[in-house]
């Protein structure tokens, strides 16, 4: 099939590469040149473990191109927005700036019998509103919605084996059509038994929601009770452990720690409360407010820490923040809990050396204030206290008698609660976990 994907961030780079990969012929379209340029040479414009070279390995295929001219969706049969919902700058509500102009930038090239598929996360309501506007100016085209359920760092892998697939569509024919188009864009995920749920569009909209709003207050319950742990004694690893093993718990997101971050968790369930409160339902979802103010306070609790171990002096003292990136295996810094830490540190004078694997220079783009080291043992150097806040591969290995000859002082903070006490205690540091004694 003939696909357009329009927004080619970390949802609709990957979505456009591994439709090529499935078979379809694909063109995507951003306004950012530069973006265009590297994925038109086979490269991707952010860190995505696997993208490169499915990029790479769709150059001479014919079936994948990029432009920043939207009238080369002309020919496709099914157009993705996968544009970004950010939050709105000074409230919690989403910005769909680039959902409706990606729609009115859409409308002049759809021919009758042409589906728009919704892959950004909108609030509910978007989409019937988006259909009426659609059956408006480009009589005979068609709307679902279709929402994305990739992680990142296992974006390529989730795209292409989804453990279900939801989509919103109207009732009649034009959600028949819909689905039509929809079951042959999948067909071979379907044919593999993917569960299918097809569904109008205020569910799929809000399965997206729903979520998201579920996996965050799931890690902030266990960060609830990180806290409890942390006036009591009682260890959180364990105690999570211990209720994971219950399978209608599960182990899986009860990782406590610096807490969750990224351009998803923190601003869809922003959104998702305005939506609620503009909804009459504020009530229903208040709970999320109390999940995001525990994940905030995750935050506060690994600057505090640090501050203690400097004696509550942190002033012209050095401190190496290890890792920026919101999770490992991304270069993502938005909303990332590794940056805040590093930036109220340096905010109370100390002195900061951030270092990643990846997301230096994403972070450096928003912060150029902070400093980077891209050695880790640079990083180290001469640091009174450690604190770990993103917990990739390289820093859960590092070798703690190795690192202890680098910094002046051995005290660590682990804000992932990634590493092994007894090993780093065994070496002489001053280990400091969260939620753990
Ligand atoms: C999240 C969802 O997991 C995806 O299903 C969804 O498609 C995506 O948002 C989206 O809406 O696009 P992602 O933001 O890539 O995916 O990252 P997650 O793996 O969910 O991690 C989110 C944050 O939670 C990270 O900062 C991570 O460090 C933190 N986390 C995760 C914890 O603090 N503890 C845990 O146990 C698990």
């Amino acid at each position: 099939m003939k696909l357009s994907v329009i927004g080619c961030g970390y949802l609709g780079a990957v979505h456009a590469a591994s439709m090529a990969q499935l078979g379809h012929e694909v063109v995507g379209v951003d306004t950012d040149p530069d973006k265009i340029a590297l994925l038109s040479a086979g490269r991707a414009p952010f860190f995505e473990p696997g993208l490169d070279d499915l990029l790479a390995s769709l150059q001479d295929s014919g079936r994948l191109r990029f432009t920043t001219d939207i009238s080369e969706i002309v020919g496709a049969t099914a157009h993705f927005v996968a544009v970004g919902t950010p939050q709105r700058r000074g409230e919690n509500a989403a910005d769909l700036t680039y959902v409706d102009g990606a729609i009115e930038a859409l409308l002049p090239y759809l021919s009758p019998g042409d589906v728009v598929v919704g892959k950004s996360t909108v609030p509910v309501g978007t989409a019937e509103r988006l259909a009426h506007r659609i059956q408006e100016v480009a009589l005979g085209a068609h709307l679902a919605w279709n929402p994305e359920f990739l992680r990142e760092g296992f974006a390529v892998a989730d795209t292409l084996t989804p453990d279900r697939i939801v989509y919103g569509v109207a009732a009649g024919e034009s959600g028949e059509r819909a689905t039509a188009v929809l079951g042959e864009v999948y067909e071979s995920m379907l044919a593999a038994n993917t569960p299918l749920i097809v569904t109008d569009y205020a569910t799929a909209e809000l399965v997206k929601v729903a979520a998201n709003a579920f996996l965050a207050t799931k890690i902030s319950f266990i960060n609830a009770m990180a806290e409890i742990a942390e006036a009591t004694g009682a260890d959180v690893t364990q105690l999570a452990d211990a209720i994971g093993h219950d399978a209608r718990i599960g182990r899986r997101f009860l990782n406590a720690g610096v807490g969750f971050g990224g351009g998803c968790l923190p601003k869809d369930i922003r959104a998702f409360t305005a939506r609620a409160e503009e909804l009459g339902r504020g009530e229903s979802i208040a709970f999320l407010k109390e999940v995001d103010a525990i994940n905030l306070r995750r935050r506060q609790r690994v600057v505090d820490l640090v501050v203690d171990a400097l004696g509550g002096e942190p002033n012209d003292k050095r401190v190496a923040v290890l890792g920026l990136a919101f999770k490992p295996d991304s270069d993502d810094v938005r909303d990332s809990p590794a940056v805040d830490v590093a930036i109220q540190l340096r905010g109370l004078g100390a002195k900061v050396s951030a270092t990643d694997p990846q997301a230096i220079p994403t972070a450096r783009r928003l912060h150029p204030q902070l400093k980077y080291k891209s050695d880790v043992s640079e990083a180290l150097a001469g640091a009174e206290v450690v604190v770990l806040v993103t917990e990739w591969r390289e820093y859960r290995e590092l070798d703690p008698v190795a690192v202890g000859e680098l910094v002046a002082s051995k005290v660590i903070i682990d804000g992932r609660n990634c590493l092994d006490a007894a090993a780093w205690r065994a070496a002489g540091w001053t280990y400091i976990g969260m939620g753990r004694p």
